[in-house]
């Protein structure tokens, strides 16, 4: 039984096992992703209903470019069909859509189908879905780094007034108006037990659960009972 009072803020989800899924089932890798597409529009719909109020998947990692251009290709397909097909739906449950990453080299439809989307859900009060897209999480901190050190050339910050808080203010997680606290729980499917480069300063004191199902099979009962673990967890933070 899920804890209504102890509802994570900030659910991070790495959706793997898409290729497995598929190799299973022996179809094309591109309908692991059509079913994974599908498994995700699910678990959007249960986070708004829980009211979990932030939601980041990892989509595409800044790594997954050494796939085949079919592949690649086929991916930023399902989005645009996602988005677009979506949209109304996601404006009607009020949800805000944003995406982490760099999306400036991904294909031109992709791009204009995500910016209607990122702007006209931008006032959106509801759940914020944040989309990994050619996301890394060295890319991240790499980026942030070089922000603050032209804010140090400019002369508009010291060096010694460089905190933690200046460090996640530059990154996707902290921008203005995408502001988002560090997700509670990180969860990954298909029985991979590493972070492949996923919110590297955000996760440092998340809980993370990995399961063994797929990522096309992972449904709201199961999103349940991975947030049911993370609230059997014993959260430290160091103290005692
Ligand atoms: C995750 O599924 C989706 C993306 C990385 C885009 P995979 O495609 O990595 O699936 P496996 O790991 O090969 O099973
Ligand atoms: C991580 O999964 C990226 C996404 C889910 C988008 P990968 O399948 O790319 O990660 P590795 O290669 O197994 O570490
Ligand atoms: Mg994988």
């Amino acid at each position: 039984m899920l804890d209504k009072d102890r509802i994570p803020k900030h659910v991070a989800i790495i959706m793997d096992g898409n290729g497995r899924w598929a190799k299973q089932k022996g179809v094309p890798r591109v309908a692991g992703h059509n079913a994974g597409m599908k498994a995700m529009k699910k678990i959007v719909d249960h986070s708004d209903k829980l009211g979990i109020k932030y939601l980041t998947v990892y989509a595409f990692s800044t790594e997954n470019w050494k796939r085949s251009v079919e592949e690649v290709s086929g991916i930023f397909g399902l989005l645009v069909k996602y988005v677009n097909s979506e949209l109304q739906e996601l404006i009607r449950n009020n949800v805000k859509v944003t995406v982490f990453g760099d999306y400036s080299m991904i294909p031109e439809d992709a791009k204009r189908s995500l910016e209607k989307t990122l702007e006209q859900t931008k006032d959106n009060t509801g759940l914020q879905f944040n989309i990994a897209l050619n996301y890394g999480g060295r890319d991240e901190i790499k980026k942030a780094v070089c922000a603050i050190a032209e804010k140090v050339k400019a002369g508009e910050l010291q060096p010694e007034d460089i905190t933690e808080e200046t460090i996640s203010a530059h990154l996707y997680t902290g921008v203005h108006n995408y502001d988002c606290p560090d997700p509670e729980l990180m969860i990954r499917t298909s029985g991979e037990i590493r972070l492949s480069n996923y919110l590297l300063w955000q996760t440092a004191y998340s809980e993370f659960v990995f399961t063994d199902v797929l990522w096309p099979d992972f449904t709201p009962a199961e999103y349940e009972k991975a947030i049911e673990e993370y609230q059997s967890r014993d959260r430290r933070f160091g103290g005692r």
